[in-house]
């Protein structure tokens, strides 16, 4: 039965997870939820099995997630699945989306799962490295294997009961889905900056550009960290909170410039 995946990443996590599963399914098409974002109008795939990954922002989905989700038309699928991927606590994102299909189109998530892996905020948290990090990957790898088995069955898997995620959503997704695209006001390159571009490159909002040889932030972010973490040199700053200075960076191991590059590429072609 042929698959589809929408899926979001900043750091490669989700994107990782998506072929993960798409490699133990077989015969998966995987696209980028950044390249659906500036279209008109209803998204009506017509497949068998469906599938939304992405992370986890404050107990909700990415706000382009949300909204893509909003315009999805499941009359024409057989099965539909989410994965969130995330630091520690997220079942509240599978109730979001599941509550965007009930209302919509009273349609429900047939099976919803939440993923561990490597958290990438590090004004609030150090992200995990070395040993640590290879733990946290190999543990959500196997989960991930699970996560496929299932899926391939056709299981019905329900988003479980989680009030303490629920009630850390109720506190801070709304406030973070109403600021989030002027977030960017609080980034910022330090001297290091060699205008290489990488970070524009990167963005799945096409939220950056260069101008005179540094990073200009144009107040439509999502803020997935991309550009923080795919500096080369780490000349990205985030002023929130705790800050970035000295806090680690992090990306999957698996994931390039080249995959967020594909990932950003038509969002670009639709801005120009
Ligand atoms: C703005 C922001 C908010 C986040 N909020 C949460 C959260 O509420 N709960 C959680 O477990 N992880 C949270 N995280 C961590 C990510 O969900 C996690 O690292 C995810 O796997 C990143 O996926 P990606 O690499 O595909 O972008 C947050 C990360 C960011 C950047
Ligand atoms: S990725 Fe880093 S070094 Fe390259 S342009 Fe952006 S801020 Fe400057
Ligand atoms: S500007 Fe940075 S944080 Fe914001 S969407 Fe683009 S890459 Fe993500």
């Amino acid at each position: 039965m042929k698959t589809v995946i929408y899926y979001f990443t900043g750091t490669g996590n989700s994107l990782a997870a998506a072929r993960k599963i798409a490699a133990d399914l077989g015969d998966c098409e995987l696209i980028p939820i950044a390249s659906l974002q500036n279209t008109d109008g209803n998204v009506v795939p017509e497949t068998g099995r469906l599938g939304i990954v992405c992370p986890v922002y404050d107990g909700g989905v990415p706000v382009m997630v949300a909204e893509f989700a909003g315009r999805l038309d499941l009359s024409r699928t057989d099965y539909v699945f989410a994965v969130v991927t995330m630091g520690g606590m997220g079942i509240s994102a599978l109730h979001q989306l599941d509550g965007i299909f009930r209302r919509r189109q009273d349609k429900r998530l047939d099976a919803a799962f939440a993923v561990r892996m490597p958290g990438n905020f590090p004004p609030l948290f150090r992200p995990p490295s070395g040993a640590k990090r290879d733990e946290i990957l190999a543990a959500a790898d196997r989960h991930l294997g699970e996560i496929a088995e299932a899926i391939g069955r056709g299981r019905a898997a329900q988003p479980g009961f989680a009030p303490i995620s629920a009630v850390m959503k109720a506190l801070t997704y709304g406030p973070f889905s109403r600021q989030v695209h002027g977030a960017d006001r609080d980034f910022s390159a330090s001297d290091a900056c060699t205008g290489c571009g990488t970070c524009a490159k990167v963005c799945p909002a096409a939220n950056i550009e260069i101008v005179d040889g540094r990073p200009a932030w144009s107040h439509r972010c999502e803020l997935c960290c991309a550009c923080l973490h795919f500096c080369p040199v780490e000349a990205i700053q985030f002023r929130m909170l705790l800050g970035t200075e000295g806090r680690g960076r992090y990306r999957h191991p698996d994931v390039k410039v080249a995959d967020m590059e594909a990932q950003a590429r038509a969002v670009n072609l639709h801005d120009r």
